[in-house]
């Protein structure tokens, strides 16, 4: 493709005051594939607010890895700042490089390793009712899926802490938290800051999360040891290029291990689910992971060690990830003039990382809406352009766990597969949710089947 330069094309169907946001939450996928047809980059109205869309690989690219003149901001990334903090996720350029460099030991494939023990139990833990209960119970796909990747995260996170109590404590606000952060975008802050039921609730989670992990770390500090958690690294991690043995603050480590928490719970289970989902509507794809998942762990739940050895089901997930990517629109904003696929950006201008926008359009990928995970073969992987895939985003600012998201998604999607077949049951409704800040399904109800004696 050939960048051409000309006027950005405003999208079709911005209404006063909410702009596109009725058919950006309405139909998100569609929106967003709809976009790439009409432009390379694209403007649309996230709430009064315009933001330039960038659809092609080559400018999504531009975006994701110049972060000093395409900097966290935009209406995104100001509220995740006025609600979770200023972690390294939220962070702007001139405090990233730090901050990532301080957390990124956190994500050492040493403790990976023992992240893996941790996702094995949960995968293990979460497919044992269902291969016991009868044929033909129906569960909350979703909703099971969201409490094991939570339970994992916060286990990961604080290893010697009592793991249901931590969960139980934990859970009722990340929940709520989760499911207005990206509405919030939408909202113009002074209404958020009227004492209207929604938003004090939305504060009081804030502030229990803030309280649960004080406690955490104040615990922590007095034990003094190393257990091996991610917290214990956050700890630990000190970064000689700011000054010897700096390391982070107290209200630093707490908004490093909120980011953790918002980052990795509702992403991995509404990529595991459309997995589920996907993998129903194509049964030729369903053999031949199930064959692969047979040949490898015949039967037992899948273990740390067999990650590498199961590239079938990695490819699944990375094309789940490709059509439905749970971290979908996020938000920039230009620190200096630039020039942005032959088009004059000012100082300023908003631009949203939407991934779909790329990941869906024609002439990027052969039959874009078609789940085919063989795309991912390396041969083929290996003709498509850079900038074409961005479920984890890219350059200095790209997904800190996105390691750990795929052991974990492939130990719980392997497990699944050896031991229940699930299909889709009646009173699902299969559409994404993009309000919460994975999108995730609306309600995912399948029917599990124990694969028990089928498998070899
Ligand atoms: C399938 C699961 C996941 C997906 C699709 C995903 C996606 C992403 C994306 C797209 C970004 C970049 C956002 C931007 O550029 O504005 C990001 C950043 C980040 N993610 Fe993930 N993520 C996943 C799981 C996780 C998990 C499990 C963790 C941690 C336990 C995590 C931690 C982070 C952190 C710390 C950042 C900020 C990195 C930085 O700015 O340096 N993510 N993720």
């Amino acid at each position: 493709m050939v960048l051409r330069a000309c006027r950005t094309v405003v999208a079709p169907g911005a209404l006063p005051v909410i702009g596109h946001a009725w058919p950006l939450m309405r139909r998100p996928l569609q929106f967003a594939q709809s976009l790439s047809g009409q432009g390379d980059l694209v403007e649309v109205r996230l709430g009064p607010v315009r933001a330039q869309v960038p659809c092609h690989p080559e400018l999504l690219w531009r975006v994701l890895t110049d972060d000093r003149v395409f900097d966290k901001g935009g209406p995104f990334f100001d509220r995740v700042r006025a609600t979770i903090g200023n972690g390294v996720g939220s962070c702007p350029y001139g405090e990233h490089r730090r901050q990532r460099r301080l957390i990124q030991p956190s994500f050492h494939p040493a403790r990976l390793e023992r992240y893996a023990a941790v996702m094995e139990q949960e995968a293990a833990a979460l497919t044992e009712n269902w291969r016991d209960w009868r044929d033909g119970r129906v569960i909350d796909v979703y909703q099971a899926l969201f409490g094991a990747a939570l339970r994992t995260v916060l286990r990961t996170l604080f290893a010697a802490q009592a793991a249901d109590a931590v969960v139980d404590r934990f859970r009722g606000p990340v929940e709520t938290v989760l499911h207005q952060l990206t509405a919030r975008m939408f909202v113009p802050p002074s209404l958020q800051r009227l004492p209207l039921p929604v938003n004090r609730r939305f504060d009081r989670a804030v502030d229990d999360l803030r309280q649960g992990i004080g406690d955490l770390v104040a615990e922590l500090r007095r034990g003094g040891t190393d257990r091996g958690d991610l917290l214990s690294a956050l700890i630990a991690a000190r970064d000689d290029e700011d000054g010897p043995g700096s390391g982070l603050e107290d209200d630093e480590i707490h908004d490093q291990v909120l980011t953790m928490v918002v980052a990795g719970s509702d992403s991995v289970a509404a990529a595991v689910s459309w997995a589920l989902y996907l993998l129903d509507g194509h049964p030729r794809v369903r053999d031949q992971l199930e064959r692969e998942v047979d040949t490898v762990l015949a039967g037992r739940p899948a273990r740390g060690g067999d990650v590498a050895g199961l590239p079938c089901t990695g490819r699944v997930i990375i094309e789940a990830l490709r059509l439905y990517p749970p971290g979908w629109l996020f938000t920039r904003v230009t620190t200096a003039e630039t020039e942005l696929g032959g088009h004059h950006l000012p100082s300023g201008t908003t631009v949203a990382f939407c991934a779909p926008a790329v990941h869906r359009r024609q002439g990027v990928y052969d039959r874009p809406e078609v789940f085919d995970p063989e795309r991912w073969l390396p041969e083929r992987a290996r003709t498509l352009p850079r900038g074409a895939f961005a479920a984890f985003g890219g350059g200095a600012r790209k997904c800190a766990g996105e390691d750990y998201a795929l052991a974990e998604s492939t130990l719980l999607l392997s497990t699944i597969t050896s031991r229940c077949r699930l299909r889709l049951a009646p009173g699902s409704d299969a559409r994404p949710v993009a309000l919460s800040t994975a999108l995730r399904p609306r309600r995912l109800l399948m029917e599990v089947s124990s694969r028990q004696g089928r498998t070899k």
